[in-house]
This record gives C-alpha cells, structure tokens and sequence, in this order.
C-alpha cells in the first residue's frame, strides 16, 4: 500500500512539474499570453477564441474518424455520404471560420485607431540590427534612444515604424501585434500599456545575420517617472570627472568614434550608429546582445562582429587596450 501510495504521488509531482513547466512558458516579459497592454490583451482573447474553434474541429474529425472504425460495417446510403460530406466539409468550416475571421477583423479598427493628441511622439527606426527610437516634441525637437522605448503606463503612445534597408518587423508580444518597418513607407502601431513594467521586443521579420540580435526594452513607468527620464535623455551629455573618462573624450572623437555616434555637447555628432548621450542609462549594449558594463563595453570596441556577426561598426583592436580601456570608461560616464 505504501508503495502505491509513493507511486500516486510521485505522479502528481510529475504531472505538477509537467503542467508548471507549459504554463511557466507562457508567462514573462516576452508572452503574448501574459498581457500588459490593450492590444495584446485583445489579441489573447482572440488567440483563445481560435484555440477553441480549433479544438471543436480537431475533436469533431477525430471523433469521426473514431467512429469509423469503431462502427459496425453496413451499407451506406450516398445521402448520407453527400449529407457528411457537405455537413462536415463545407458548412461546419464556413461557420467557425467566418465566424473566427468576422471576430478578428471587428478587432482591427479599434486596434489601429490614432492615439489621442498629448501623447508621446515617438518614431523607431528599424536599422540593422538595431532600433533607432527617436522622441518628438510639438516644437520639433527630438531626442535619440537606441533599442529601448519608455512609455507611460494607462496612455496610449502612436509609434511610427521606418526602415532604410531591408524590411524588419517590429513586436512586443506583451504590448501588442506586430507591425513591419518597410522602406520607403511611414507604418504606425499604436501602444496602450495597462500595467508598469520591463518589456521585450524583438524583429519578427528575418533581415540579416544579426536578425536574432535585435532586441528592444520597452519600459514601462509612471507618468511622472516617464518625463523625468525623457527631460534628463534630453539634457546634454556631461563632461567627465575621472581622468581616464576625460582621457576616454578626447580620445573618442580623435579616433573617429564621433563619426558615426553622436554625444549631444560634444563634438561627437555622427548619425550612422546608436546616440551615445546617455549610453550609460541604458540597460544593454548591442540591441540586447550583453548587459552593459565595462568589460563588454571594451569588448564591443575591440571587436563588435565577436559579439554580433553582421554588425556594420568596424573593429578597433588596432587601438592601444589603454585607449579602449579610457574610451568605455568614458562611455559608461554617460548616464
Ligand atoms: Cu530586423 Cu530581423
């Protein structure tokens, strides 16, 4: 009897295990089924509304299917067959297909409709591989993000979608659908988070060897938190205070860097990569390839194609390692 009894629950351990496990996948900052937004929430409902017009189908064949070999053999009338025929082929599928398809597109409009006026401009801009999130204000000025969007919690904020390239396709799962960044083509999405929280993002559209390497935070905080962090991305950078970041300054715009990065207040003023203003703010390097730090920082410098095959920022191990060294300190001084 104890032996039975061990056995009884080391099954419903198992089965517990089992059954944590599938439900653990579908929760996290990465889950279309662990909703944080208006969009996603709605497009939850109509994935388990597709699950159940699924299964109604999928147990109806098998069913049937059951029952045919189960039955009794005996002659059929061709009334009856032509009666299955139509009944299960024809009719059953217009009606839990239409049905499921009038449901998803009743959800369109409202998905798509503009955001009220007063919310956040912001436009992103697919790159490879990485997302340029640029903040507009009504007089027209902006400030650059890399591969990372802060959004107010309760208000729905219009992000217009670009690329130059290749086409990428911007998701969040959490927040909601997915939209694609064209060339030639200004594509919106509109975000609508119901809960505060760190978001992922990704590209949903193959674009190139560092495609899987493209990843976005999306913050999500508190109206007044979210000024607060838009007016100090707003600010110039500051001029360091430890020798070795000063060091790191001089040296980032003799050696180039400020071609293509720009540090707002400094001569830095390149437009090819990510903004550097406030580099250090941010919570990864690389479009979400490594946390950010020193070490990875001077990784990133001596060789970024190590770290992210495809990268367009060349290499600079030609560089003495002090200098690489001076110029991620420097680097990680911005915040
Ligand atoms: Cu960008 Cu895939």
């Amino acid at each position: 009897m104890f032996a039975s009894l061990t056995a009884a629950s080391g099954q419903r351990t198992g089965l517990a295990v089992v059954w944590s496990m599938a439900v653990s996948g579908c929760a996290g900052s990465q889950s279309a089924l662990d909703p944080a937004g208006r969009a996603a929430d709605r497009i939850e409902a109509l994935f388990w509304w597709m699950c159940a017009g699924a299964s109604i189908v999928w147990l109806a064949v098998v069913g049937l299917a059951i029952w045919a070999t189960k039955a009794p053999p005996r002659e059929h009338s061709s009334r009856g067959a032509r009666t299955l025929v139509v009944g299960g082929g024809v009719v059953a599928p217009v009606i839990v297909l239409g049905g499921l398809l009038g449901y998803g597109l009743a959800l369109l409009p409202d998905l798509l409709a503009p955001a009220a006026t007063g919310g956040p401009r912001i436009v992103v801009t697919a790159e490879q591989y990485w997302w340029r999130v640029r903040y507009e204000s009504a007089t027209g000025e902006h400030v650059d993000v890399a591969n990372e969007i802060r959004l107010p919690v309760g208000r729905a904020s219009e992000i217009g979608l670009e690329s130059h390239d290749v086409i990428h396709s911007l998701w969040i799962p959490s927040l909601g659908g997915k939209v694609d960044a064209i060339p030639g083509r200004h594509n919106r999405i509109v975000l609508e988070p119901t809960r505060t929280g760190t978001f992922t993002g990704l590209c949903a559209e193959y674009c190139g060897t560092s495609h899987a390497w493209m990843q976005l935070s999306v913050v999500v905080v508190e109206d007044d938190e979210y000024a607060t962090w838009l007016a100090s991305q707003a600010q110039p950078a500051a001029l360091p205070d430890d020798p070795i970041a000063s060091r790191g300054a001089e040296l980032f715009v003799a050696d180039g860097c400020g071609a293509c990065h720009a540090v707002r207040g400094t001569r830095a003023d390149g437009v090819v990569g990510p903004d550097l203003t406030h580099v250090a703010s941010r919570l990864s390097i690389g479009a979400g390839r490594t946390s950010r730090g020193p070490e990875a920082l001077e990784l990133w410098i001596h060789d970024p194609a190590e770290l992210k095959p495809g990268v367009q920022m060349p290499a600079f191990h030609m560089l003495p390692s002090a200098d690489i060294t001076a110029i991620a300190a420097y680097l990680e001084s911005l915040r």
